[in-house]
């Protein structure tokens, strides 16, 4: 029998090439008003912004420009967009870009219609009322925060990273355009891209995995394992950014409704403590976490040798399952991930991020019982790899 459900998925999905210019129809049927664009320097310095502001231009759709995010979004660029929503009488969001400019989009919206300081709203289910109206145009294949319940915003105060687990906060319209991807650097593509790898890694292996989300991040897996390098090497390859686009959006279709596990734990903390890009920490993490989590299920990680494409003939399972570790261990290098002792990452640091990262919400969606002692002995083999 199928156990009960329940499923959270923005309300409108628009992908694949031209989807930027549909997707603002779609907004301008809403009828919402006044948008806040939420974005960052970057993108309106490199015409991404302008490519959305003159689709809304040319629907006479009014619009104010927010870009004050960081690489890793503040509690501080949360509540300095919230005043800039609430000065111009805003009545939705546009939230465009990566993860940063889509979290902080989130942010602000669970603060317009809750109220408060976003330090309260740190932890799951912890608002009342849905956010305004927000449509997410995602920049990179990613943090796939643009159809995710989730949200991370870093408190400066406390250097720790709050991770939102918040039904109210889901978008109206996801949007992923590759067109918008084609012109993000090598590194990026890379780091980005290994974050959405993650996310179809731990959503496979997670505690909470089910049927539904089995499937999509094993294809996720298999997308972005035929693509991420191609995209890497060739950005404007338009077919690796579309199947990182579809890859990326599936995997953060899964894990928002499964959970993850300490890969985001671990490395929320580096990113937090060192501003170190989020999906850099999760690269560099991966396939050591993995090779812990493998006797939770070595099934699962054989398939996921499989959909990365590996040859697993004439192997046992946990040599199947092994292989896994490696291709993901091979991936993080030929995309040219650092190493993690060539971070700032300091190694007395361990004991007090290892206990922080045993904190985080992520931790608990982990397939093996990791102590604070396991979590250090991860960093430490990380950093001397
Ligand atoms: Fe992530």
């Amino acid at each position: 029998m199928l156990n009960m459900r329940k499923i959270y998925w923005p309300a409108i999905n628009v992908l694949g090439p031209g989807a930027l210019k549909e997707a603002i129809l779609e907004a301008k049927k809403l009828n919402l008003g006044k948008a806040l664009i939420v974005t960052d320097k970057v993108l309106y310095e490199n015409g991404i912004v302008k490519q959305v502001t003159d689709e809304l231009d040319n629907q006479n759709m009014v619009y104010e420009i927010y870009t004050d995010v960081n690489q890793n979004p503040t509690t501080f660029n949360v509540h300095n967009g919230l005043r800039a929503y609430k000065e111009n009488n805003c009545n939705y969001i546009i939230s465009l870009g990566g993860g940063s400019p889509q979290d902080t989009g989130k942010a602000i919206g669970i603060l317009v219609t809750n109220g408060g300081n976003i330090v309260d709203y740190d932890g799951a289910f912890k608002s009342k009322n849905k956010s305004v109206p927000i449509v997410a145009i995602n920049t990179t294949a990613g943090t796939a925060s643009e159809v995710t319940i989730n949200y991370v915003i870093t408190d400066e105060n406390r250097k720790l990273k709050m991770v939102m687990v918040d039904p109210n906060s889901l978008a109206t319209i996801a949007v992923n355009d590759p067109q918008l991807m084609i012109k993000k650097p090598a590194s990026l593509t890379a780091a980005t891209g290994m974050d959405a790898l993650t996310h179809a890694i731990e959503a496979y292996v997670t505690k909470g995995a089910y049927e539904l989300s089995d499937t999509l991040a094993l294809e996720a897996i298999k997308l972005i394992g035929e693509s991420l390098d191609d995209a890497v090497k060739n950005g404007e390859n338009l077919e690796a950014r579309s199947k990182m686009a579809w890859g990326s959006y599936i995997a953060g279709l899964s894990f928002s409704n499964c959970g993850l596990g300490i890969v985001h734990s671990l490395a929320h903390q580096l990113g937090a403590e060192y501003d170190i890009p989020h999906g850099v920490a999760n690269a560099i993490l991966l396939s050591d976490v993995m090779e812990y989590n493998l006797s939770s299920n070595y099934e699962k990680f054989s398939k996921i040798a499989e959909a990365l494409g590996r040859n697993i003939e004439n192997k046992t399972t946990e040599e199947k399952a092994m292989e896994a570790v490696f291709a993901v261990r091979e991936l993080a290098r030929t995309v040219g991930i650092p190493k993690l002792s060539e971070t700032k990452f300091k190694v007395e640091d361990i004991k007090k991020l290892a206990k922080q990262a045993h904190e985080d919400i992520c931790a608990g969606g982990n397939p093996r019982e990791a102590s604070v002692e396991d979590l250090m002995e991860i960093y430490s083999k990380v950093y001397h790899r």
